[in-house]
């Protein structure tokens, strides 16, 4: 049996990081990971290019059942600190939009930076290893060969590598959205084992599908995207939409997708930063002879004024043939689009899992269980939710940098 001073299960964004914080603090840690690449949602995240923080990232970004949970983390470890870090190693970013910082080459950049982090803090990375069972070793006295353990180790991890012995175990499995790439819901199962409630999971950050009459139309418009205000449950993002062959996708619907529950409508304001009415009104009395696919065309693509028209009931004639009630009507068809979405796309798409280890059992400040000693749960696998943006890797650093100083 292998004894180390801390034990990291999972070798994505959280896990990597506290094991190379402990690591400074001159603790022994061993990383284990059942997949055969180290880093793998890094690696495909942000088309490529690694969304790795938002520079506006504050706990008003996450869903959790405590909305004051993610608070100290945050604080103690910010957006700030891992972009010095980034700009130490000599990354190149940029900002896209809204605070969302990318690579401006690849996402390998940000796991190359991790690895050599690790390297530097003498961290053991054992990947394509399968964790069997995890053990408190709380009154146990020697390992499975009757050999003694000594008094300062509190866990036992049975691998297919072995059997590991270590004072404090973190776990940082993430969450269940891509199974493809390694995801399980073994964090949730250690959890349960000692005690810890789960909130109910769900699919976040997911596109929609749609009822059967609903896809016909929007299938035609596979491939274009609008600027949209989506809304729902007191929620609203001002992003963009992508009609896909399967439904909606893009920016503002992944948003509004962590706030709906199945059953509800979504509203799109298809004009979200002016009046369309107004905008028609003018045109009715600048062009009266237009017809209204013609004004609209002048905001939408042609392709797609000529779906939505028929698909929102809107007759297509000349502008001066409309009384104002039929012009507000066929405005609000745009900017006041309800839909109610068949369901998400699940798991398979998903970027990140709703609910998780319920934080009232976690501790903000170190996010050691507090009840029991040196078993900590970082990252996604957590209650803590972002939006889409930078947030959810922010959580990572910072709830696996904060853990990294205390484990
Ligand atoms: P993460 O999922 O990264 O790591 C968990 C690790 O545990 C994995 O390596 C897995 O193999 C391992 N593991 C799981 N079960 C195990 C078991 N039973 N035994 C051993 N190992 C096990 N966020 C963001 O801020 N910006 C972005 O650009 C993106 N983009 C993005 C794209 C895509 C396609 C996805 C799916 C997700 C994103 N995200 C994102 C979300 C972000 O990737 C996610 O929130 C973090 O990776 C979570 O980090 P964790 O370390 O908690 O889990």
């Amino acid at each position: 049996m292998i004894k180390t001073d801390v034990i990291v299960i999972g070798a994505g964004a959280a896990g990597l990081f506290c094991a190379t914080e402990a690591g400074k603090r001159g603790r022994s840690a061993i990383v284990f990971d059942h997949a055969k690449r180290l880093g793998g949602k890094i690696l495909m995240s942000g088309g490529g290019r690694c969304n790795f923080t938002n520079m506006y990232a504050s706990h008003e970004n996450f869903i959790c059942e405590n909305p004051h949970f993610c608070k100290s983390a945050l604080s103690q470890y910010t957006q700030w600190d891992f972009i010095s870090l980034v700009n130490e190693y000599g990354i190149k970013y940029h900002e896209k939009t809204l605070g969302q910082l990318f690579c401006d080459d690849t996402a390998k950049d940000i796991v190359d930076m991790l690895l050599a982090e690790c390297k530097k803090a003498n961290v053991s990375i054992k990947n394509r290893t399968e964790i069997l069972d995890v053990k408190s070793l709380r009154g146990v006295e020697s390992d499975s060969s009757g050999k003694p353990i000594g008094q300062s180790m509190r866990y036992l991890v049975n691998t297919s590598q072995g059997e590991f012995a270590c004072e404090s175990l973190v776990i940082a499995t993430g969450g269940l959205s891509m199974p493809k790439l390694g995801a399980t819901p073994f964090g949730y199962r250690v959890a349960e084992q000692f005690n810890i409630p789960i909130i109910p999971t769900k699919a976040a950050l997911v596109p929609f599908t749609l009822h059967e009459q609903d896809k016909q139309v929007i299938g035609e418009l596979s491939g274009i995207s609008v600027d949209a205000n989506a809304q729902c449950n007191d929620m609203n993002f001002n992003e963009n939409i992508l009609f896909t062959h399967r439904g909606l996708s893009g920016p503002a619907v992944l948003q509004i997708s962590s706030y709906w529950e199945p059953g509800q409508a979504v509203e799109f304001d298809l004009f979200p930063n002016g009046d369309l009415h107004q905008d028609l009104i003018e045109q009715q009395s600048q062009t009266p002879d237009a017809h209204l696919s013609t004004a609209l065309a002048k905001h939408y693509s042609k392709r797609f004024v000529q779906a939505a028209l028929p698909y929102f009931n809107v007759a297509n004639k000349p502008l001066k043939q409309y009384n104002p009630k039929e012009l507000q009507s066929a405005a609000e068809a745009f900017s006041q689009w309800q839909i109610k979405p068949n369901g998400t796309e699940g798991y398979r798409t998903a970027e990140v899992t709703l609910g998780g280890v319920n934080t009232d059992y976690v501790s903000s400040k170190t996010m050691e269980v507090k009840n029991q000693e040196g078993l900590f749960f970082i990252g996604e696998v957590l209650d803590v939710t972002g939006w889409l943006g930078g947030y959810n890797f922010q959580w990572a650093w910072s709830s696996g940098w904060v853990a990294g100083q205390v484990v």
